[in-house]
């Protein structure tokens, strides 16, 4: 197939160009680069690299390719809050538009990289797909946004499906320590101290990297029946965890290193606990490779070779936030001041 795939040069996107190329796909790869120099290891390019903001795609880039891998946004929470409107106009307005513009030059496949946030403050454990959402900050509103206004789209040349995906982790050329797993690692290699900001209770699904860019190749070439214009939570039920059974994970690779409780962001209210069962259904082949044990060995064997340390810790080069914010002229906004 000729994939169309934006935001390939991050976190994900790095494990989904190696897949697909693997598996003798053509890719087209759309990234504005924000994230330029902070490879951890070099990449793999795409067959054709377009250098674009996804606010600025035109029919002409899309035409001849099956499906669009769609992952460009502004990838977290912290980010969103930098400025919510450029985090509409590219998580939402520009996802609906590169949608309608798919679907304009004849592509029948769309894949939307959502997110669990979206059921935020879980009002029950366990939420599944057609559970109340019920989204706390600007990032996650824009993608259940996202979802509604692509789905009005669905018809039967044009089937969208939107990954509600579990919080990544776990080894990737493009490294990221902002996300939980990889943070509590990377603290507890830098000061052999792993630092949990919240109080340690909130739940969290998670899902390696690896796993997701996987997913989202069995959601492309899944029949058409199975997937048309659903959500569905991409993760597994046995990898929902506490942030403390996470830094408990850390300990036993680390036993020396103290787990201590930072209190930072107070009581973290993002707490949700997630049921997979329909993606065995939809995706009946579709396994994960790894759980969160065999990830984090991977992920501290990898570290360990690379000498991480303080210094990449506190550094901008995996901290999505602090780098976005040193570059937001190239979203067309003034640079904007971080704490932290
Ligand atoms: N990492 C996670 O835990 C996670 C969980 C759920 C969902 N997701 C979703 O998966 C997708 C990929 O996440 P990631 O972790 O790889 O993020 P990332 O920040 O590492 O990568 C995002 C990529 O998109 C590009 N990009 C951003 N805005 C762009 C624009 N306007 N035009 C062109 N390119 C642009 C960036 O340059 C970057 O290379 C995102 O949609 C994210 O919301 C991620």
């Amino acid at each position: 197939m000729k994939v169309f795939v934006t935001g390939h040069k991050g976190y994900i996107g790095a494990h989904l160009v190696e897949l697909l190329k693997q598996a003798g796909h053509t890719v087209t790869g759309c990234d504005l680069g924000l994230f330029d120099g902070c490879e951890w290891e070099p990449c793999l390019p795409a067959d054709q690299e377009l250098r674009k903001d996804t606010r600025a795609i035109t029919a002409e880039d899309l035409e001849g390719h099956d499906c669009v891998l769609h992952l460009a946004a502004i990838s977290n929470d912290p980010m969103g809050d930098l400025d919510p409107n450029i985090t509409v106009d590219i998580n939402q307005n520009a996802s609906v538009r590169l949608a309608q513009i798919s679907k304009q030059v004849g592509i029948p496949r769309f894949v939307f990289f959502g997110s669990c946030s979206v059921y935020g403050q879980g009002e029950k454990l366990d939420l599944e797909e057609h559970d109340p959402l019920n989204p706390i900050t600007p990032y996650a509103s824009s993608k259940i946004d996202s979802e509604r206004l692509i789905s009005a789209l669905a018809d039967n040349t044009f089937s969208p499906v939107y990954m509600r995906n579990a919080t990544a982790y776990g080894f990737s050329k493009m490294l990221r320590t902002d996300l939980v797993v990889n943070n509590l690692l990377g603290s507890a290699l830098a000061y052999n101290e792993i630092r949990i900001m919240s109080d340690g209770s909130p739940w969290r699904p998670l899902i390696h990297c690896h796993d997701i860019a996987r997913a989202a190749i069995a959601f492309m070439e899944a029949p058409r029946d199975r997937v048309h214009n659903l959500a569905v939570n991409v993760g597994g039920n046995s990898e929902n965890y506490q942030v403390k059974d996470v830094a408990d994970q850390v300990k036993r690779l680390m036993p020396a290193a103290e787990i201590t409780f930072t209190g930072e962001v107070g009581a973290d209210p993002r707490n949700y606990r997630v049921n997979f069962d329909l993606l065995s259904k939809v995706l009946p082949d579709f396994e994960l490779a790894y759980n969160l044990e065999s990830g984090m060995e991977e992920l501290y064997r990898k570290m360990v070779a690379h000498g991480f340390g303080a210094s990449d810790f506190e550094g901008d080069k995996f901290v999505r936030l602090r780098t976005l914010s040193a570059r937001m002229d190239r979203l067309g906004v003034g640079q904007v001041a971080i704490s932290g």
